[in-house]
C-alpha cells in the first residue's frame, strides 16, 4: 500500500494535503420542501479517517454522494483534488469517480451471477487495466478473504460479502474511500472485522469518509467525527489520541440530540 500512497502524491502535485473541500453546499431534492444540505462548508485532508454522523435524514448519504460526483449540489462547490466537479459534464464526472472514487454501500450491491473475484473486477475492466486479476487475488488476500475469491454472493456470509465489496471500491486505487454504512447490514462482530480492516486501510495511508450511526466504532476508529443535523454540520472534532474515552462518545452524541 506503500506505494499507493505515493501514487496518490505524484497526482497531488502542488504540496496541499486538502484532499475534499465543500464550500457553502446546498441540495435541495425535488419535490423536497426543506433542504437536504443547508450550507455545508468541510474540508478533508489527504489520509483523514472521517466519520460522519447524524440522525435519519439529516443529510449525511447525500454529502457522500455529492463528493462521491454522484449527484450535483443545489448551489455552491464541490472540490476533489483541487478539481471543481461542478465543472465537470457527465463524462468527466463518471472518469473522475472511476479514477479516484471507491465506494461501500450498506448492502454490498455485489453482482449475483459474478464470482467474489469478479465482482472485485467490475472496475477495473471498466479501467482496461492488465494483471487486473492478479491484484484482485491479492486484495482479497490482504482483506482476509482469499479462499472466497471463486464463490458466489449466496454462498459468503454478510461480513465476507463486505469485504469483496470493500475489495472492488479499491481495486482502481481510489483516491477517496467513501462507504455509507458499511457496517449497518452486519452482526457486531462482523461490523468490527470491518470496521479494523477499514482502520488499517487508514493506516496505510487511505483517505477514508464513512458513514455510520455507530458512535462507538466510530470514536474508536476514525480519527474525526463530523455531526450533521437538519443538513447542517453542528460539530465537527479530530480525535487525536487512540485512546477515547466514553465521555467523548457521548459529547457526540450530546450534540446531536440537544439541537
Ligand atoms: N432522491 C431523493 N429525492 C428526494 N428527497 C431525498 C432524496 N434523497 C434524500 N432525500 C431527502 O433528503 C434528506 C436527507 O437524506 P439523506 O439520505 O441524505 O439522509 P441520511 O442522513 O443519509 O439518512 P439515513 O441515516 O436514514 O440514511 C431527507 O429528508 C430525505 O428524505
Ligand atoms: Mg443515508
Amino acid at each position: 500500500m506503500g506505494g499507493r500512497a505515493g501514487g496518490r502524491r505524484a497526482w497531488w502535485e502542488n504540496g496541499m494535503t486538502e484532499l475534499v473541500r465543500l464550500t457553502d453546499v446546498t441540495k435541495v431534492y425535488q419535490g423536497g420542501i426543506t433542504g437536504a444540505l443547508n450550507g455545508v462548508s468541510l474540508s478533508i485532508e489527504q489520509g483523514e479517517f472521517t466519520a460522519v454522523m447524524g440522525p435519519s435524514g439529516s443529510g449525511k448519504s447525500t454529502l457522500l454522494n455529492l463528493i462521491a460526483g454522484l449527484d450535483r449540489p443545489t448551489s455552491g462547490d464541490v472540490a476533489v483534488g483541487g478539481t471543481d466537479l461542478g465543472a465537470l459534464g457527465e463524462a468527466g464526472l463518471a472518469r473522475f469517480r472511476r479514477d479516484h472514487v471507491g465506494f461501500v454501500f450498506q448492502f454490498f450491491h455485489l453482482l449475483p451471477n459474478l464470482t467474489a473475484l469478479e465482482n472485485v473486477l467490475i472496475p477495473a475492466q471498466l479501467k482496461g487495466r492488465e494483471s487486473a486479476d492478479a491484484r484482485g487475488r491479492k486484495l482479497l488476500e490482504r482483506l482476509g478473504i482469499a479462499e472466497v475469491a471463486d464463490r458466489y454472493p449466496a454462498r459468503l456470509s454478510g461480513g465476507q460479502q463486505q469485504r469483496v465489496a470493500i475489495a472492488r471500491a479499491l481495486i482502481n486505487n481510489p483516491t477517496l474511500l467513501l462507504a455509507d454504512e458499511p457496517t449497518g447490514a452486519l452482526d457486531t462482530h462482523s461490523g468490527e472485522q470491518v470496521m479494523d480492516l477499514l482502520a488499517q486501510l487508514h493506516r496505510d495511508g487511505q483517505t477514508i469518509l464513512l458513514v455510520t450511526h455507530d458512535a462507538k466504532l466510530a470514536t474508536r476508529q476514525a480519527s474525526r467525527v463530523v455531526s450533521v443535523m437538519d443538513g447542517k454540520i453542528v460539530d465537527d472534532a479530530r480525535l487525536e489520541t487512540k485512546e477515547r474515552s466514553t465521555s467523548e462518545v457521548v459529547r457526540v452524541r450530546g450534540e446531536e440530540t440537544s439541537r
